[in-house]
């Protein structure tokens, strides 16, 4: 079966109705509000998003944003801090441009009217895994996403060159000769539209959903890395996932992120016996990088035969623990759990997928006319393991980056564009009986067992087999629904992400193969990019 299939559904562009922008941003979380507010108010500029903006990714972002504030701190400390998380793949030249850029990024965000936290007429800095220096800004505690998108969103509804069209799905990119002309979307109550815009920013974050056990919200099903792959962008190093260290396990509970924040204000990770295990693990003891504290999590859960292991705070004076953590605080409550005493039950899920569209520095795709950032790229800013909180930062840099060049295409362009005839396309086969919610929980079962934390040959080779088969007989259908087209997403990146493990013969930042369990800078000191087309057999 061919893989992938170049459109999700069937439209004929003579039944639908057509709209034009200068720029359409996909994606309504802090990468494409920061590119819609960076273009010039004499271009036009459509935001679409499949949920509510207030309901993306980055409101639930916890920690910060990472940025060199302190006068203690300096930039090369940053730099060194995130090179080393990213373990040999990271880009320095992107990097270094992305750390000297956070202060300017957070002094924005400030005169765009975000409040972040401040001790004693100066912002608060928090420190996080792998961080040298204290040099995260947050806001209300433990909630700064929320905070941040509250303040952008109010600015992106006061722009009158900004149209924001929430609740409406991108089916897939519209290209013509090679370049991106914009999107297929549907919209809630209206159907299916075309949208044709003279330069496109993909902004649609990441894939978390298609694990279990995962930190994201249910938005996050790789919807714009799979539109970019169909339309032939390149994407790379998707066997890329990070998993954070501890997120909440309570039956009954969201998969709820205990930030790591906490751990930067002092709390250990116990295991069920009540043994601190991190520090014979590695000397930076709970403030190792993620990868390692979610390895060594995975250790203790079997050497115990336990679900879960422990973050404890009891040691930590409760005043510190009310000021900055009234989220976390608040959400264990509900489960009975008095933070300041007892034990929080956690385990690592899925957190960030690292792989995506490959994207240059100037933020542009391989594929011409369309601009990516933020979780849905690969940019090497984060190597093969993202350092915590850089990733708001990396969504405000590059949306940008982003916006700057797309404007300058879309006015070159103005004069020039035609809506090229763009022939019907189809599929014939209807969803059927398909049990589209059975198909997406096995999904998300699988990839945690045979594409987890810890991967092996015949562990991958099983995975494939069964995303194969589910793809050949669930990628052919034309689904009606969202639950549908997220599926077909989902199992797309799914098969991208298993290629790219099964052919990373070596273990690297997030990537664990027991069966090759060293660095082998010989063969692997580079990035992956996925194949074009792959056979599903
Ligand atoms: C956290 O608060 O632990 C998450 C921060 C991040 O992933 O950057």
């Amino acid at each position: 079966m061919e893989f992938p299939q170049r459109y999700l559904i069937r439209f004929s562009p003579r039944e639908i109705p057509h709209v034009f922008t200068d720029i359409l941003v996909i994606g309504g979380g802090i990468a494409g509000m920061r590119a819609a507010l960076a273009v010039p108010g004499d271009l036009r500029v459509l935001v679409v998003t499949k949920d509510m903006a207030a309901h993306s990714n980055s409101n639930y972002a916890q920690g910060g944003i990472a940025g060199v504030i302190s006068p203690e701190d300096r930039f090369e400390n940053h730099i060194e801090d995130t090179l080393v998380a990213g373990a040999g793949l990271c880009n320095r030249e992107l990097v270094e441009l992305v750390v000297r850029e956070a202060p300017g990024q957070i002094d924005d965000l400030v005169r765009l009217g975000t409040r972040f936290d401040q001790t004693e007429g100066a912002l608060a800095l928090g420190k996080e895994g792998g961080h040298s220096h204290h040099r995260i800004v947050h806001a209300l505690g433990d909630a700064t996403g929320f905070e941040v998108m509250r303040a952008v969103i109010d600015r992106v509804s006061d722009a009158p060159n900004i149209e924001l069209w929430e609740k409406t799905f991108t089916l897939d990119l519209i290209t013509h000769e090679g370049q991106c002309l914009g999107a297929l979307v549907h919209r809630q109550r209206k159907g299916k539209l075309l949208i044709w815009a003279s330069q496109t920013i993909l902004a649609s974050g990441g894939v978390g959903m298609v694990y279990r056990e995962t930190t994201n919200p249910p938005v996050a099903t790789g919807d714009g890395m799979a539109a970019a792959y169909r339309a032939g962008a390149r994407l790379r190093d998707m066997e890329f996932m990070q998993f954070h260290p501890t997120v909440l396990y309570v039956a009954g509970s969201s998969r709820f992120l205990i930030s790591e924040a906490v751990r930067g204000e002092g709390a250990w990770l116990r295991d069920k016996n009540g043994h601190r295990f991190m520090p014979e693990e590695d000397p930076r003891a709970e403030l190792a990088p993620r990868d390692v504290v979610s390895r060594a999590i995975v250790k203790r859960m079997e050497t115990t035969q336990h679900p879960n292991v422990y973050l404890d705070l009891s040691h930590i004076d409760s005043a510190t623990v009310h000021r900055r953590f009234p989220g976390i605080e608040k959400v264990c409550s509900n489960f009975g759990l008095d933070i300041t005493r007892d034990p929080i039950p956690v385990r690592p899920g899925a957190h960030y997928m690292i792989g995506g569209v490959e994207v240059d520095l100037q933020g542009r795709t391989s594929l011409p006319g369309l601009w990516a950032a933020g979780e849905v790229t690969s940019s090497g800013l984060h190597g093969a393991n993202r350092l915590a909180s850089n990733s708001l930062l990396e969504g405000l840099v590059f949306g940008k980056i982003c916006a700057d060049g797309a404007v300058n295409a879309a006015r070159q362009m103005k004069e020039s564009f035609v809506v090229p005839p763009i022939a019907p396309h189809g599929r014939a086969r209807k969803p059927g009986d398909l049990d589209i919610s059975d198909v997406t929980i096995s999904l998300r079962s699988l990839m945690g067992r045979n594409m987890g934390i810890v991967r092996n040959e015949e562990l991958l080779a099983e995975a494939a087999k069964s995303v194969s088969f589910w793809c050949k007989y669930a990628l052919g259908r034309e689904f009606p629904t969202r639950r549908g087209w997220e599926l077909a997403n989902l199992l797309t990146v799914a098969r991208l992400m298993i290629w790219s493990a099964t052919q990373r013969k070596e273990s690297r930042g997030t990537h664990f193969r027991a069966d090759f369990p060293e660095k082998d800078n010989a063969n692997w000191l580079r990035h992956l990019p996925c194949p074009a087309s792959l056979e599903i057999d």
